[in-house]
């Protein structure tokens, strides 16, 4: 007998068999159970997750992480160069910055900024997508906010006295609950650059850009409890992406139809008039600047306040640093005045600053982003897609290996370390100054990732660390600060707990201080 015949035969024997004895559904149960199999095998992530035995259920992890707080980042970066950590909507895989330049030169198709954008503020229910699509809203803050920044000053270091007035009593001590406090000073002096006075205090519109934008996140959270099939439902159940947009649209129409009635050419150089030259012209109305003003409050209010109130803390928690910032700001200022460059000049001030961000980055990771397609890290580890990653900020912060005494608070770190160069007004050349800039609280680098790294690096950085240190320069030439007693009781570095929620590192949102004006 050929094989042929053979073979035939039992061709002939197998279909008769399949014909008989297996039915449909059992075909159906094993394709499924080969497409499980090999679905599991695509989406394996041979790393740690973080939680041990409580891995198991992401929410329980959370709460686990959330208690053990700035610890538990500690020991993840010690432990792993890539580990599994809980947020609300999914995994978030942190990494050490070895990795940073990987994950900041994949192509957006592979790992996503915008993706990440979009599901961490569930854009298509509470902002609609276009504000991703087209974020000429940034390029504003790019090029024409960073531009004007010496005009700019004038505008911050006129609106700020005003704004630390509304907090305060004279010469009394008055009692105020810091971070709250905060996003008041900010929100009232970032807006008067974006929307201007008087818009910029009317309590309308800085209670909008400040518990309108936190309910926006709270939604989206809520949002991404649900699994990503049923988001769609849940999300348009919930909210209507042009909600917020329509509600605090009434208080910029005004300013926006204004500027549409006058030739381009005639409109004040401000970020109203930036906007509207590059919105498109289905944009050009109050509705469509009003969502971009959402988004830009969004990126610089909460972010800049707390960077304050770690900040204050910081001043309070080692009041040594007080005297000879005073004396700094004296001396630059007498010599130069309030300007933009003579910020640049307080050397000691930026440290002190920069101090605060390496030591309490508002968040523990930095380069969010949304793998789509499987990507291979250097060290072998493949991300399938669908998980979210970064990089480990906290634990890079608190490196010994990059930072000597990590865990010290030291305000004059990041000042240069030779006798040759003078803090103040006095660099030695060109060279210095530029060596200076480069160390400055705005700079950027793998291993100082408060603003990030990269092509998406913050890109307000230069306005929010002007702005910062205009806050802090005058807070200290103009009020004396102190802790309540019956807080601090006596104790010399007394400090407030910070608080950990997910992956935010919050200065603590009841801590209350004590401010008058100076004497
Ligand atoms: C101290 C205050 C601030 C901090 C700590 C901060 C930090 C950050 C960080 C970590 C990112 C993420 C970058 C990345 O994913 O790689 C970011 C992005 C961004 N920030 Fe800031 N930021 C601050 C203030 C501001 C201000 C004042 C503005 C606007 C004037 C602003 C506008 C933006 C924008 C538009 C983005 C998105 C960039 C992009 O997607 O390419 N930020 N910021």
């Amino acid at each position: 007998m050929s094989t042929g015949f053979l073979s035939s035969l039992q061709s002939d024997y197998v279909i008769t068999y399949l014909r008989n004895e297996v039915k449909v559904w059992q075909i159906g149960l094993a394709l499924l159970l080969a497409w499980r199999a090999w679905s599991y095998w695509e989406n394996r992530l041979d790393i740690p997750f973080y939680g041990g035995i409580w891995s198991f259920s992401r929410v329980l992890s959370i709460i686990k992480m959330n208690r053990e707080g700035a610890q538990a980042f500690l020991d993840t970066y010690k432990q792993h160069p890539m580990v599994a950590v809980p947020r609300v909507d999914a995994w978030f895989i942190m990494m050490h910055p070895d990795f940073v330049e990987e994950i900041n030169k994949a192509p957006e198709d592979v790992i996503s900024n915008d993706d990440n954008i979009l599901v961490a503020l569930q854009v298509p229910y509470t902002l609609r997508n276009k504000i991703i699509e087209n974020p000429y809203h940034k390029y504003v803050i790019q090029n024409q906010l960073t531009k004007n920044l010496v005009k700019i000053f004038e505008d911050i270091h006129d609106e700020i006295p005003r704004a630390w007035e509304n907090l305060t009593d004279g010469h009394e001590w008055k009692r105020i609950t810091m971070l709250p406090a905060a996003l008041q000073l900010i929100a009232q002096t970032s807006n008067r650059v974006f929307v201007g006075a008087p818009l910029c205090r009317d309590q309308r519109w800085k209670s909008a850009m400040t518990d309108g934008t936190t309910s926006i996140v709270k939604l989206a959270a809520l949002i991404s409890l649900f699994p990503p099939w049923a988001r769609p439902i849940v999300g348009r159940i919930l909210s209507h992406p042009d909600a917020k947009s329509k509600e605090y649209a009434p208080l910029v129409a005004p300013l926006v139809e204004e500027r549409l009635k006058m030739d381009p050419e005639d409109r004040p150089d401000d970020f109203i008039s930036w906007l509207l030259e590059l919105a498109p012209p289905e944009d050009q109305n109050a509705l469509e600047v009003t969502r971009r003003l959402i988004g830009m409050n969004f990126a610089a209010v909460h972010t800049t306040s707390m960077n304050l109130t770690h900040a204050i803390f910081w001043l309070l928690a080692r009041p040594e640093y007080i005297e000879p910032l005073r004396a700094e700001i004296a001396a630059v200022t007498e010599e130069m005045g309030w300007t933009k460059d003579a910020l640049t000049h307080m050397v000691k001030l930026d440290s002190f600053m920069k101090e605060s961000v390496r030591i309490t980055p508002i968040s523990s990771q930095a380069l969010s982003r949304i793998v789509m397609k499987p990507f291979t890290f250097s060290n072998g580890v493949r991300i399938p897609a669908g998980y979210a990653l970064g990089a480990h900020m906290y634990g890079t912060h608190h490196d010994p290996n990059i930072y000597e005494n990590p865990e010290e608070f030291k305000g004059d770190r990041f000042l240069p370390k030779t006798d040759a160069v003078a803090p103040g007004l006095n660099y030695a050349d060109d060279e210095e100054r530029e060596a200076s800039l480069k160390r400055s609280m705005y700079a950027a680098s793998k291993t100082y990732l408060g603003f990030s790294y990269g092509k998406h690096v913050c890109p307000g950085r230069f306005f929010a660390s002007m702005e910062l240190k205009t806050m802090v320069a005058h807070l200290l030439m103009e009020y004396e600060i102190k802790w309540p007693e019956e807080v601090s009781k006596g104790a010399k570095h007394y400090r407030p707990e910070n608080m950990w929620f997910g992956g935010a590192l919050v200065p603590n949102p009841t801590a209350e201080i004590l401010i008058r004006k100076r004497r």
